[in-house]
């Protein structure tokens, strides 16, 4: 599969927006289908937008949750025209249905629950303009956020490091920029990371199809590898740190992430292999515990038993398709936020940073 020639040239790396409100619509980048067609999807309606984050058209924790604050909008421009009065009664299904889509990334929550507080405290008039003015400010923050955090990411890399990613956590699964790849586009610009090795993340292959993707766009000279290599690449001393991004924190520092996360980690420490989480504080649930507490997504067998929609596995067997695994805060090195560092996380370290 090859990289359409006109996305070169016309979108620079740090011009991707996998999330965009344009002209009264959500419009978004139809990942199932990168990298061999660039294609936009545009939502008029919250179902539709719902639907798009259960069928991964978008996906990535902090891009679910952008685009659910602007699905809310949507709502509210539909409900409000239905019934001026009673609109925000209305809207409460709507909510409810919205935070169902995917159960894992508790920015999803976060983003429907804040827009519902806004709701629910009252609004006079048209909700539309100022739902949408908020929707945009939790968009542009997020891109705010991934700015800070590759930064302070790059910062703990000694430079001329190797680094290891896993799934895709870049302008794709963001508001922009990245978390994880933040940190890998920030270190690379400032001469820390010397090399970039990139799972490819079975089985929906967000490594093999965005990551790689993302990277060639920039123009950061990056290896693909199988995730099953990942191991014997730590033996060979070609990485300093493994970098990727969570889709719940749980107030001890439990992270899920995607699946094939936690062997990595198992790996890493095995190795002397640093490890580091990079997530906004929105993915941060201090209202769940610990890792055991975070629900886990389970996907279609289809996802495994097929390969770039060829079915590669007999007839007959069964697969298990987990999208997520726990990776526990002992085999954490750095949790990283806009808010700053946490090393070695506890329970103590992430109240006290979520408090600053
Ligand atoms: O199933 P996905 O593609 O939505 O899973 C995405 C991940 O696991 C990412 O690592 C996570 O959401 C962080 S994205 C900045």
């Amino acid at each position: 599969m090859s990289t359409p020639a006109p996305q070169t040239k016309e979108i620079p790396y740090d011009k991707i927006r996998a999330v965009e409100w344009e002209n009264g619509r959500l419009k978004l980048i139809d990942q199932r289908i990168l990298p061999g067609k660039f294609e936009h999807l545009y939502f008029d309606h919250l179902p539709d937008a719902a639907r798009a984050i259960t069928d991964m058209v978008v996906r990535g924790a902090p891009a679910i949750g952008v685009t659910a604050a602007y699905a809310v909008v949507l709502a509210a421009r539909d409900r409000y025209k239905e019934n001026p009065n009673g609109w925000q009664k209305a809207i409460q299904a709507d909510l409810n249905f919205l935070a169902e889509a995917r159960p894992t990334a508790v920015n999803l929550c976060w983003a429907v629950e804040y827009m519902r507080g806004l709701i629910n405290a009252g609004i006079s008039g048209d909700p539309t303009p100022r739902l949408l003015a908020e929707a945009q400010r939790i968009h542009a923050d997020d891109i705010a956020a991934n700015r800070h955090m590759g930064e302070l990411g790059a910062a703990l890399i000694e430079p001329g490091s190797g680094v290891l990613t896993h799934c895709n956590t870049g302008a794709l699964a963001t508001g922009g920029y990245g978390t994880a790849l933040g940190v890998v586009r920030a270190g690379y610009a400032a001469g820390k990371i010397k090399s970039v090795f990139a799972d490819e993340t079975r089985p929906w292959l967000q490594g093999a199809r965005l990551t790689a993707w993302e990277l060639v766009q920039e123009g950061i000279p990056a290896t693909l590898i199988a995730d099953s290599a990942a191991t014997y690449l730590m033996k060979q001393g070609k990485v300093a740190w493994v970098i990727v991004g969570a889709d719940r924190i749980a107030a001890n520092g439990d992270t899920a992430n995607k699946i094939g996360t936690y062997m990595t980690a198992v790996a890493a420490r095995h190795h002397g292999v640093k490890f580091m989480v990079v997530a906004p504080t929105s993915t941060v649930d201090m209202n769940t515990p610990d890792g055991a507490a975070i629900p886990i997504e389970t996907r279609a067998e289809a996802e495994v038993l097929n390969f770039g929609g060829t079915r590669t596995a007999p007839e007959g067997i069964q697969a298990w398709n987990p999208a997520f695994d726990i990776t526990p805060a002992t085999l954490i090195d750095a949790i990283v936020t806009e808010k700053g560092v946490v090393t070695n996380p506890t329970r103590d370290k992430m109240v006290e940073m979520m408090a600053r």
